[in-house]
């Protein structure tokens, strides 16, 4: 706590250009500045094959990505996530960075083969017990625990059997959330389903590039429609266990630009909207596919399924990074990619465009076309070249100013009547970026990957400081 507050003075002047005059005093200076309510949510997300690492341990069974990132050639630097940031035998460390930097939630995920190792059938205990020390944890920090069930590490015995091709694993998918909401739903009240089953299908059973590394059209439309049913059966199971629980799900959700005027690349980027932004989100809400694409769905759909996906939920989270400037692609998975963005942009070291503006596009389209659901940007950040010099400073100007342009874009949602509740920042840690392995840093939290060490960056420090002037705590 010590070493935190020096630092914070120290930081204090390479921070002036965000504090003083800045936006951070014009507009958000005061606590009850009218826009964020009191009981405003400020989280930050991980997940846990991103950071755990402690794959051998206490009879965790392999997942997808321990598959996946021991194939050569998979993952950047043949990097894993056998180590990570080690946050199984550190999470006391990591709960310490939450509540130091005045964060509210934490939203993380279960790792579904640590706690049923082969998917189903026996339950190993200890993995559970695992997630009760940090559910506890969190709980004497005041923080409030946001868990998230499935975060892409399929455990790969289900894999070995079809894993999302196959239906019965939603089934599957139901059982395994049964178990962990008996062992914590009397404390966890905040429960999100999955995390973007909509990038996990594209990139995992489309495209290749993610676990587990499967490619073609009817693959990803299979994989998008049995995640689309796990959710409808994970939301039946949960509440038929608890009756309080605040149950969500978590889509990526961008908006779309064509790369140019032409007819052929406006209607690819709509094709492309209605496969990213739609395809898990209008089931779910409305109880269909997009009309662009709903032909591609039928001979999945059986009987009853699109009545088992549209659940009530008492939220939606969004994750929002950058908006998709896309064109038209003959050759691609569905006739639509992503082309040159607008040169003029800046772009963060994924070379995804920074853009603000997309995100309060995106809460709005949300409120206009979607019956302005209850809202949690569930995952917001960026990923810079960030360094730890000998002075112990890590000063990453360009991700505060980031996070500054897009919580100024939040706030000018809740203004326009979006009803947000809340922000969680990617991520609390750098951490294992998938294929990226450990070469791109997201985190607020600067980690050596050869030491484990954590040391909270510039962005840490600066967040830490506006939550703490737009809280309210007794
Ligand atoms: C999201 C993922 C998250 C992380 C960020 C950068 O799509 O949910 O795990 O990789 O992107």
């Amino acid at each position: 706590m010590t070493i935190l507050i020096q630092r914070r003075g120290v930081l204090a002047a390479a921070l002036g250009m965000f504090t003083s005059g800045g936006v951070l005093q014009g507009s958000y200076a005061a606590k009850g500045d009218g826009i964020f309510p009191a009981d405003f949510v400020w989280g930050a997300s991980t997940s846990s094959y991103q950071i755990e690492g402690a794959v051998e341990e206490d009879g965790r069974g392999k997942s997808i990505w321990d598959a996946f990132s021991r194939t050569l050639g998979r993952v950047k630097n043949g990097d894993t996530g056998d180590v990570a940031c080690d946050h199984y035998h550190r999470w006391h460390e990591d709960v310490d960075l939450l509540s130091n930097g005045n964060f509210t939630a934490y939203r993380f995920s279960t790792a579904w083969s640590r706690i049923l190792p082969f998917g189903t059938g026996s339950i190993e205990h200890r993995g559970l017990d695992f997630y009760d020390r940090l559910v506890d944890g969190l709980l004497a920090k005041g923080l409030r625990p946001w868990l998230c069930l499935y975060h892409w590490d399929l455990p790969q015995t289900l894999q070995e059997h079809g894993g999302w091709l196959n239906r019965d694993t939603s089934a599957k998918f139901a059982d395994y959330t049964r178990v962990v909401a008996s062992s914590l739903g009397d404390r966890v009240k905040d429960w999100a389903i999955l995390n973007e089953p909509n990038v996990h299908a594209l990139f995992g059973y489309g495209t290749g590039e993610h676990a587990p590394g499967l490619k073609g059209l009817p693959k990803m439309l299979a994989a998008i429609h049995h995640l689309n049913l796990a959710h409808g059966r994970a939301v039946q199971a949960l509440r038929a266990q608890h009756a309080d629980l605040r149950v969500g799900t978590v889509i990526s959700l961008q908006p779309v630009r064509p790369c140019s005027d032409s007819s052929g690349d406006r209607s690819a980027a709509e094709r492309f909207d209605a496969m990213w932004n739609g395809s898990c989100l209008d089931p779910l809400i409305k109880g269909t596919y997009p009309s662009p694409i709903a032909p591609d769905f039928t001979s999945l759909i059986a009987d009853g399924d699109l009545t088992t996906t549209q659940q009530p939920i008492d939220y939606l989270g969004v994750n929002y990074y950058s908006p998709m400037y896309i064109m038209h692609a003959p050759q691609s998975l569905f006739g639509a990619w992503f082309g040159p963005a607008p040169t003029d942009l800046r772009f963060t070291t994924m070379g995804w465009p920074v853009d603000a503006s997309g995100l309060a596009e995106e809460l709005i389209r949300l409120r206009d076309r979607y019956g302005n659901p209850e809202l949690y940007v569930t995952e917001n950040g960026a990923c810079y070249d960030d360094e730890l010099p000998a002075t112990g400073f890590v000063l990453d100007n360009d991700r505060i100013a980031y996070l500054r342009d897009h919580i100024s874009a939040i706030r000018h949602a809740l203004s326009a009547g979006v009803k947000l509740r809340g922000y969680f920042v990617w991520s609390l840690l750098d951490n294992f970026e998938w294929a990226e392995g450990y070469s791109r840093r997201f985190g607020v939290v600067y980690v050596d990957f050869k030491t484990l060490k954590r040391t909270p960056k510039a962005s840490y420090y600066w967040l830490a400081e506006f939550i703490k002037n737009h809280t309210f705590r007794n």
